[in-house]
């Protein structure tokens, strides 16, 4: 009960987007871009066990086919990319054409599925482990979106860590962080505007301050694996 109750309480904060352009040929999901079928699994009460993620965070809201993640992602195109055009984030607003560093959206906590994309500068991130520290004006990007309990699918925040010049914040090792809302918003930007509300960024990235502050997108969802 605990889990659907928190699908819940998200379900309300989630915007459903109001129709897309092109429905893919698959009816994976509808003219909404909604994954029906999710909200059947809900109801019967499949829901993701808690080590789904390697015991990190919360679980997943669902569990989505590969298939299903493409047809969201396809069908969310015009609003993903929307996102990052009218983004308040003048990095974030230079991030297409950047290298994808995961295969394809990934399932991470709440129902979100997330995207992770390199600049040219952040050549070194690909390697992943391997990689030596990354350079000034390197920059990294989430893209997101969220599949709620009724099988809804909406936009979901972008996230960015950029390298700023040596002095800029001693304690994230000038690492920046900053996060947008779909509508381009500025939710928040460490050592900037709702500095507070972004906190938490660098409090949980400092665990993997020994590889300079990165997770890395697991193993079998990298490109090439
Ligand atoms: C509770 C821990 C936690 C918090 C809080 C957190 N992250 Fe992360 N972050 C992760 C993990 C784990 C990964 C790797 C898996 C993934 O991409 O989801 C990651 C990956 C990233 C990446 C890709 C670079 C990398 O580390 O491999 C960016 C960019 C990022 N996060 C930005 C942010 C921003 C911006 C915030 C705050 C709004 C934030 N994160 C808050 C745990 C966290």
């Amino acid at each position: 009960m605990g889990v659907i109750a928190r699908i819940v309480s998200l379900a309300g904060a989630v915007f459903v987007l109001a129709g897309c352009a092109a429905a893919p040929k698959d009816e994976l999901v509808d003219k909404r871009c909604r994954v029906a079928r999710v909200a059947e699994d809900v109801a019967a009460g499949r829901t993701v066990p808690m080590d789904a993620l390697g015991g990190l965070g919360n679980p997943p809201l669902v569990l989505m086919s590969s298939g299903e993640i493409e047809a969201v992602a396809n069908c969310l195109g015009p609003a993903l990319d929307a996102a990052i055009a009218r983004s308040a984030d003048a990095t974030i607003r230079t991030t297409r054409g950047w290298r994808p560093a995961s295969r394809t959206y990934m399932a991470s906590e709440h129902g979100m599925f997330l995207q992770v994309f390199a600049n040219a500068a952040a050549a070194e991130y690909l390697k992943y482990e391997k990689g030596a520290r990354l350079p000034q004006g390197a920059a990294i990007l989430k893209r997101s979106f969220r599949v709620a309990a009724d099988g809804n699918v909406s936009a979901g925040p972008v996230f960015v860590m950029e390298r700023m010049a040596q002095g800029y914040d001693r304690t994230t090792d000038d690492w920046r962080f900053a996060v947008t809302a779909p509508d381009g918003a500025l939710m928040g930007e460490s050592g900037g505007r709702d500095a507070a509300k972004v906190a938490f960024c660098a409090g949980c990235h400092k665990s993997a301050q020994v590889q300079d502050f990165l997770f890395f997108v697991p193993p079998r969802q990298r490109v090439g694996s």
